[in-house]
């Protein structure tokens, strides 16, 4: 039987009139809840940011390629943001964005998902959807984030599962983000969102909800399906990433670029997809999410040999490029103790503002480490101050006598650099990325 609250939340959402919150105004929350915006449904954005939920509300943007004209005309159209969690009971479907990271024992960080549940739950009412976006293991929807909502809840609510009605039931689904930041080829929309309720109304419900702003939506048997598909995506690029990069450090024993035989093998008409080696992994969900898996794996005693090999070739990565650097520096008889290193581009990937587990922020700590006299530039970043695992203080130094440094390192290939320029006035260029790719050079240490 489907539930009448089921069917009037299905109408609401239908008719763009469902109030819906997005929870963790990031880099997940806040382009999700433009979209809403767009299809002019009311949203309201929660965080416990104040400095963000102030931004916001004054028409500002913290998000580079957020334009503060957007923002500006999402609060035209209804968007607001808050930090109130009384609010909660206002809205329709709450959809979850806050971090998942790992602990310092690499271990799943689940805390930003708890306390999220614990503030909705004294506020949840029946007949709304909650789903959970947050890249997770799986199981996590059923076995932490839904006993919160029902022990915590003041009216006694249940998650509808089954199809039971009981007319004291909430919806719960689980649905993988799969934003690529930088990735303009293909349009939001066009991304396909998979989706898992934990009954059928549930699943029903979130296929409309996504349904208003994605072209196609995808519905698994059950969160926990849903949890583990995005885990396998981000866990296929993990292991074929750490496989390019350890065939790249063969490659250069060999003699060989593995640059050129990646393009090479790209023109396979079926079954290659190329990866890129580079100078570690970075930003939040590749160097984090297969963690989430092995973590749970062991609950099963089954160890996931795959992700603890590619993390161990990942991991090692940038001390690779240390070792590069001192061996393109000793060829020049100098150490790198002492030696002037400017590091190019800072952020985990070329043409965007995030930081989060940047390769470039373990070498610039290794580099200082080794006594070099470490300097940086990133278009996107005019500091670097302290994040979950560093704090590096440092300034942006401009490009203007480049050579001054005894080795400019690419640890980032933003398309903002006119490599050629920057190889014709560099002593040493040690290219991490392929960015100076065609230019000829003794000067360039392609590693
Ligand atoms: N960034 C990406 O490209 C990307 C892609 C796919 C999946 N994801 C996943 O999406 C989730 C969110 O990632 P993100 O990049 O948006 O993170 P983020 O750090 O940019 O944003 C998270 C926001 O949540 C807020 N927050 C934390 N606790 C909160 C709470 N209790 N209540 C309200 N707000 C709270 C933070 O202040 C922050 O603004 C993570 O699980 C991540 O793995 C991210």
């Amino acid at each position: 039987m489907v539930s009448t609250l089921s069917t009037s939340l299905k109408e609401k959402i239908e008719a763009r009139r469902a109030n819906v919150a997005v929870i963790g105004m990031g880099y997940v929350g806040l382009p999700l809840a433009l979209l809403y915006i767009g299809q002019k449904f009311p949203v309201t954005g929660f965080d416990i940011d104040r400095r963000k939920v102030d931004t916001l509300n004054q028409g500002g943007s913290y998000i580079y390629r957020i334009e503060t004209s957007e923002i500006k005309d999402a609060l035209t159209h209804g968007f607001t943001a808050t930090f109130d969690y009384s609010r909660i009971t206002e809205m329709d479907a709450v959809i979850i964005c806050v971090p998942t990271p790992l602990n310092e024992y690499h271990e799943p960080d689940l805390s930003y998902i708890t306390a999220t549940a614990e503030a909705i739950a004294p506020n949840l009412r029946s007949g709304q959807l909650v789903v959970l976006e947050s890249t997770t293991y799986p199981g996590t929807t059923e076995e932490v984030l839904i006993p919160i909502l029902e022990k915590k809840n003041r009216g006694g609510l249940k998650a509808s599962r089954n199809g039971a009605s009981t007319g004291h039931e909430f919806f719960v689904a689980f649905s993988p983000e799969r934003e690529d930041p930088g990735n303009t080829s293909v349009a939001r929309r066009d991304i396909p969102k998979v989706v898992g309720g934990l009954d059928e109304q549930a699943a029903d419900l979130a296929a409309a909800l996504y349904g208003a702003i994605f072209n196609r939506v995808v519905r698994v048997s059950s969160p926990a399906a849903a949890e583990m598909t995005k885990l396998l995506e981000n866990i296929y690029r993990c292991v074929n990433i750490a496989l390019v990069n350890e065939l790249k450090m063969l490659c250069l024993c060999m003699g060989l670029d593995i640059w050129e035989v990646i393009v090479a093998a790209a023109t396979k008409p079926f079954v290659f997809q190329p990866f890129y080696p580079g100078p570690g992994l970075g930003g939040h969900c590749i160097p984090v999410d297969p963690f989430y898996l092995s973590w749970k794996a062991k609950e099963f005693d089954f160890r996931t040999k795959f992700i603890e090999l590619a993390g161990e070739i990942n991991v090692g990565m940038p001390y690779q490029v240390i070792s590069e650097v001192m061996n393109a520096l000793n060829r020049q008889k100098k150490a790198l103790n002492g030696s002037r290193v400017l590091v190019l581009g800072v952020a985990y990937k070329k043409d965007i503002d995030d930081l989060r587990e940047s390769p470039a922020l373990t070498i610039i700590e290794l580099l200082q480490k080794e006594g070099a006299e470490v300097s940086y530039n990133d278009p996107y970043f005019p500091m670097i101050g302290r994040g979950r695992h560093y704090d590096l203080q440092m300034k942006r130094t401009d490009l203007n006598d480049l050579g001054q440094y005894d080795c400019v390192l690419i640890v980032t290939d933003h398309s903002d650099y006119d490599y050629q320029e920057i190889v014709n006035e560099s002593q040493l260029v040690v290219d991490t990325r392929n960015a100076t790719r065609g230019i000829k050079s003794d000067k360039v240490v392609r590693c």
